[in-house]
């Protein structure tokens, strides 16, 4: 049966750009919508700007301009990070477009008319200079408990005291720096409290398989805590950015009453503009609502949302799956540790965006557990599993069927007992079972056991080595088309993760998008697949020192352009897989062909390296100095402290790249880089080779 989906992330707050986090959380449900969409059912997946609340609302003042535009900017920066990484909204809207005003005085009313809100008077800190009351946040003063100084209006961060802003010393307003005063006002409430209400939670929170047992019990907890549920203040008082509550002017719905109904907002949104019938598909009981969020935002999408719907008689939520947060090498992420991964950062410096699709996946369960990101790792995954065991089938099979069989594959393979496709293929229902489940780790370990297994094919049967023969040919066509194929059903696999590789997979076999059932029907006899071109290139695990760097302004050059270097060694490209008696099936495959323009383009020079020292607190990068001939040094960074001694290269003539744009490493200034030979496989070959130019060569001769 085709299921009919309505799939969502967190909405965004609307006053930054998107982080790791954020990333994360879209590669975690575009995965999984994609994992839907492979067996076709209907999905609609959408997001939009959190627009709402006082601090966007305070950032738009600072920054001299209206709320909206504040939103309008931050929004339109939004597009480059979901196409870079691949994550396909069907929709992005915000919490301030009209139909989110409609639906959240909608939804009120109705609650209102059930009898589900009340108000009462409330008194709270007020700032007299700018006549606004003010958020706890908006609060500092000295702890009650430890008398620190400049400690939040809720707690302290000196002794994690916890407290009311009444109870915090000599308080004042961070906006204005007032003396707050206290002041009351009338404010409005959902009665969570209302026994109607903790019934349904119940119900809902902990039947049907609906959360992740950890959220169930957190909910569970709450609700049967002591005091059970408060009543929830949904209103603010004028001046503020928000939704006005219907006949109360000058009160407006809390953000956060308004920002999950954003959900349906962008639903609404995107159906009106495709012309479709929203109120017909919320009001189809088959209709499957998901979220997905962070654990931090549970409360809400556990408690109020759920509650907020059923009592407005909306549709209520599926599911609601949360995940944890994002940390880098064990630590929460901070940009003056340099910790901080921007992820525009990440893909400017030309990171594959499907390396991070990988890794998160490959780290990813259904458990609400944090992910670590650790550079040795993600390299690690990356080049090992995802490049080593699974593109390289394709590396070493393709190049083959193209040159020495035009192109064409055969199927003499396909007897009944083929027990090797046949294994492939029937594993693909509890990998597909394993995505549903959000088991994306362990679905993409049963994949690379898949590889392993298809790599054993390719060492026992060794392409290479019947290339040598041309008695061999057919036995060689038949391999290279069984791994061919194996390859297209593990592409199909790595689908809901990969899915800009498997466009390109899907192009070089010349064969239409991939489904989930795409895996039980081989490939036709005789069919022509397209010339190979290298799919994917292997991680340098030196770009992590760019990662974590902060960006270089183009426009400040250095005082001196004297200690500028690279650290990066880019392997050269190794011979073509298969060639005059000198194919071997462990080499890199090339990159694509180039024009000699674009060769000339890199300026290859001798430099001598008059110094090398070790540099304090890398365990890569050994600095060089290098005369190039221009009357001055340059300093090289380069990523070959293990395979050298700085004392074995001084004295030497090597290869730079000289043209390279000047970049900031965290140990000083980059301008250059030195070239190195690195094997296909760091595990057969882990060595790093230095060029070496020949006598006579002489600093600053240029390399063509
Ligand atoms: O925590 C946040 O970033 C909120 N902007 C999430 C809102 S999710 C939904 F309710 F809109
Ligand atoms: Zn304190």
């Amino acid at each position: 049966m085709t299921r009919k989906l309505f799939v969502t992330t967190a909405l965004p707050y609307a006053n930054a750009p998107f982080h790791l986090g954020h990333i994360m959380e879209y590669i975690q449900a575009d995965i999984w919508v994609r994992h839907q969409r492979m067996s076709g059912h209907e999905v609609n997946f959408v997001c939009a700007d959190d627009a709402h609340g006082a601090p966007i609302m305070i950032a738009a003042e600072k920054a001299g301009i209206t709320p909206q535009e504040f939103v309008g900017q931050i929004a339109a920066g939004r597009q480059q990070y979901l196409d870079g990484f691949h994550v396909k909204f069907d929709n992005w809207h915000s919490t301030d477009g009209a139909e989110n005003h409609a639906l959240s005085q909608d939804i009120y009313r109705k609650l209102k008319a059930a009898g589900f809100i009340t108000s009462k008077t409330i008194e709270q800190f007020y700032d007299p200079v700018k006549n606004m009351f003010l958020p706890d946040r908006y609060i500092k003063g000295e702890c009650p408990k430890c008398g620190a100084k400049d400690q939040y209006g809720d707690s302290c961060e000196v002794c994690s005291a916890v407290y009311a802003p009444t109870e915090v010393k000599n308080p004042y307003s961070v906006l204005t720096g007032a003396t707050p005063v206290m002041k009351s006002s009338e404010h409005f409430f959902f009665k969570l409290s209302d026994e109607k209400c903790v019934e349904f939670l119940r119900g809902w929170a902990l039947q049907d398989n609906r959360l992740q047992s950890e959220v169930a019990n957190k909910c569970k907890e709450w609700l049967e805590g002591e005091g059970g549920l408060g009543d929830w203040d949904i209103s603010r008082d004028a001046p503020y950015f928000g939704i006005e509550i219907p006949d109360q002017p000058g009160k407006y719905f809390y953000v956060w009453l308004d920002a999950p109904v954003g959900y349906l907002a962008s639903l609404k949104n995107y159906f009106n503009k495709t012309g479709r019938d929203f109120d017909a598909f919320m009001a189809d009981p088959s209709t499957e609502q998901i979220h997905f969020i962070g654990k931090d935002i549970t409360y809400f999408h556990t408690l109020f949302w759920p509650a907020m719907l059923k009592f407005s008689g909306y549709k209520i939520p599926d599911h609601v799956y949360a995940h944890g947060f994002v940390t880098v090498s064990g630590e929460k992420m901070s940009k003056s540790r340099g910790t901080g991964i921007s992820p525009l950062r990440y893909l400017d410096i030309g990171m594959n965006p499907e390396w991070l699709r990988y890794y998160f996946a490959a780290k990813l369960n259904a458990k609400v557990e944090d992910l670590d990101m650790n550079p040795d790792d993600f390299v690690a995954r990356v080049n090992s599993d995802l490049i080593g065991k699974y593109i390289n089938i394709a590396s070493r099979a393709a190049g083959f069927i193209t040159k020495r069989f035009d192109g064409v594959i055969t199927t003499k393979w396909a007897t009944n007992d083929d027990a090797f496709i046949q294994n492939l293929r029937a594993v693909s229902g509890d990998i597909q079972a394993l995505y549903e489940a959000r088991e994306y780790g362990k679905a993409l370990r049963a994949v690379m056991e898949q590889a392993d297994l298809v790599n054993a094919y390719v060492d026992a049967n060794k392409p290479w080595e019947l290339a040598k023969q041309a008695e061999n040919n057919d036995k060689l066509q038949e391999v290279c088309s069984r791994l061919l194929e194996a390859f297209r059903i593990l592409t199909v696999f790595l689908k809901p993760v990969l899915p800009h590789l498997a466009t390109q997979v899907e192009a070089q076999l010349n064969i239409a998008p991939l489904q989930w059932d795409s895996v039980q029907t081989a490939m036709p006899d005789q069919h022509r697949i397209n010339p190979y071109v290298h799919l994917m290139q292997r991680v340098d695990p030196l770009i992590f020192d760019q990662l974590f760097d902060a960006p270089v302004e183009a426009s400040k050059p250095t005082p001196e352009k004297t200690v500028a270097s690279s650290t990066e060694i880019h392997p050269l490209p190794s011979p073509p897989p298969e060639g005059a008696g000198e194919v071997s099936g462990a080499i890199e495959s090339l990159a694509p062909e180039i024009k000699i323009d674009d060769f000339a383009k890199v300026d290859l020079r001798i430099a001598k390296i008059v110094n090398c020292e070790h540099v304090d607190g890398s365990d890569k990068l050994l600095r060089l100095t290098l005369d190039v001939g221009e009357g001055k040094t340059r300093n090289v960074f380069s990523g070959i402290k293990s395979a050298y001694q700085p004392e074995q290269l001084i004295g030497k003539f090597t290869v730079m790249v000289a043209n390279l744009a000047p970049r900031k490493m965290k140990f000083g200034m980059s301008e250059g880089m030195v070239l190195a030979a690195s094997a296909a496989d760091e595990k057969t070959n882990p060595g790093l080779y230095i060029l070496e130019a020949w006598p006579g060569a002489e600093p600053g001769m240029r390399v063509r």
